[in-house]
């Protein structure tokens, strides 16, 4: 058998209802062609993120019914820190109500400002809070990375040259930390290498800089480093994942994504000092340790989703549900970023509509165009998310992320259809200008109009 079924049968089904051509007209003028401001009824698959939009199983809803909701102390906290060691060998755990807090408080606790933190590439939150601390976020990730077309096996991997000659410049005391982001979401959802996160840690240590581990997609990480990786081929996911996170003096995690939740993060952490400085940031602004931002039930959720993700039927499955959208996409000769990434597919704007100028956010067309045609909400990654002040965006691309354990295989072949026939009307996509917009994470906000 050849097939890569889904490891799952639906017990819980949510209708999804499809709008007309001209209801959907009205629908993005009234959002100033903003999809974030399209209400989620009204869309019909929804790619818009992978974040918090997992189905969850039957044994994490029965472990909500589990939750010990006490202030204090609660047994769901204690299930957690087991499950979250259990894998990750971590002994301290701070949970918080999703993986920017985490970060907010890593960088507040670690002190960033007047100092720079390198990464492979900085997710837009994470920028976002190291520059509201007063830091700078710089990407040092492989010049590959930046070629749509390169298939390096490994594209999320980090400039050791780089990272080298930042240390050599502006010295190891200007460098509070340096990040990995595993899969690095920004550049396609790539994979790094544990060659890769080995020497990275290694060259961290020789000049006393703590190494940090953007950890959302840990598993999915896992498991490319396990198909790709020589030598690795008769390792588990599980114990490859172990030794990722043994490398690393500890780690932010959004866990909407790999931890098989709708909401929740982790800041794990090994250095008692920090651990002390950042429990105290925690119960300030999150909630007392034992639960964080979260409720008893959601510690439970989580406790068993990230279990459960470690299991190779699922990373087989979900792997190949995003290689096989990539693979007709490629076929029907639709320019994606190549290899596909672990989560989620970026189609490549840039070659998709030449006709328009970054300026004129090619990304954002093709999403309005996608949506207006089929009811299909993907995300820009390009011009209007990173193309703000001094950053230029490198690459336009159209982000369609694969929620977890959600759609089945005849929602991806419409998604391929859909795609297919906005490739052949390409030359109509119009441009658009900004008329108004916030002054950081313009993307979520910002309002448009065609051009
Ligand atoms: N780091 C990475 C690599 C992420 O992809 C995200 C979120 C975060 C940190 C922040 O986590 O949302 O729980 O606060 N990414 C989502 C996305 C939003 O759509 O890619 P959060």
């Amino acid at each position: 058998m050849k097939t890569i079924i889904e490891p799952f049968r639906i017990k819980v089904v949510e209708p999804i209802e499809l709008t007309t051509r001209q209801e959907r007209e009205s629908i993005l003028r009234e959002a100033h062609f903003n999809l974030f401001a399209i209400k989620a009824e009204n869309v019909l698959i929804d790619l818009l993120t992978d974040s918090g939009t997992t189905a969850m199983s039957s044994e994490q809803w029965a472990a909500i019914m589990r939750g010990d909701e006490s202030y204090a102390g609660a047994r769901s906290f204690f299930r957690l820190c087991d499950s979250v060691r259990e894998i990750t060998g971590f002994d301290h755990i701070l949970p918080t109500h999703q993986g920017r807090a985490s970060e907010r408080i890593l960088f507040e606790t670690i002190g960033v400002q007047g100092k720079i933190v390198p990464n492979n590439n900085h997710f837009d939150t994470t920028r976002a809070n190291i520059e509201h601390c007063g830091g700078q976020a710089l990407d040092l990730v492989i010049d590959e990375a930046r070629d749509p077309q390169s298939r390096h096996p490994f594209k999320g991997n980090m400039d050791l040259d780089k990272l080298s000659a930042l240390i050599e410049r502006e010295g190891a005391e200007r460098i509070p930390l340096c990040m990995v982001t595993i899969t690095n979401n920004s550049g396609g959802g790539q994979p790094v290498s544990l060659a890769n996160l080995r020497r990275v840690k290694e060259l961290c240590h020789r000049h006393g800089i703590p190494f940090f581990l953007d950890a959302c997609r840990f598993a999915e990480n896992a498991f490319f480093i396990r198909k790709r990786e020589k030598g690795l081929q008769d390792r588990s996911s599980r114990s490859i994942a172990r030794e990722m996170f043994d490398l690393a003096d500890g780690a932010t995690i959004s866990a909407k994504k790999d931890g098989l939740v709708n909401i929740g993060g982790l800041l794990l952490l090994r250095d008692h000092e920090l651990i002390h400085q950042a429990r105290n940031n925690l119960i300030l602004t999150e909630g007392f340790p034992t639960y964080g931002g979260l409720a008893g039930r959601d510690l439970e959720a989580l406790a068993q989703g990230l279990q459960e993700v470690l299991d190779e039927r699922y990373l087989a499955y979900r792997i190949r549900t995003v290689e096989y959208l990539g693979e007709k996409l490629v076929e029907a000769g639709v320019p994606i970023l190549e290899p596909p990434g672990g989560h989620a597919i970026y189609i490549d704007a840039k070659r998709f509509c030449p006709q328009i100028p970054p300026q004129h956010f090619p990304g954002q067309a093709l999403a309005v165009g996608l949506y207006r045609i089929a009811g299909i909400r993907g995300v820009e990654i390009g011009s209007v998310m990173f193309g703000e002040g001094a950053h230029q965006s490198p690459m336009e691309l159209v982000r369609l992320a694969m929620p977890r354990r959600v759609y089945t295989q005849s929602h991806i072949d419409y998604v391929i259809e859909a795609v297919t026939e906005l490739y052949r009307l390409r030359s109509e996509l119009r441009g658009l200008r900004i008329t108004e917009a916030p002054p950081t994470l313009r993307h979520f906000s910002a309002k448009f109009e065609e051009l």
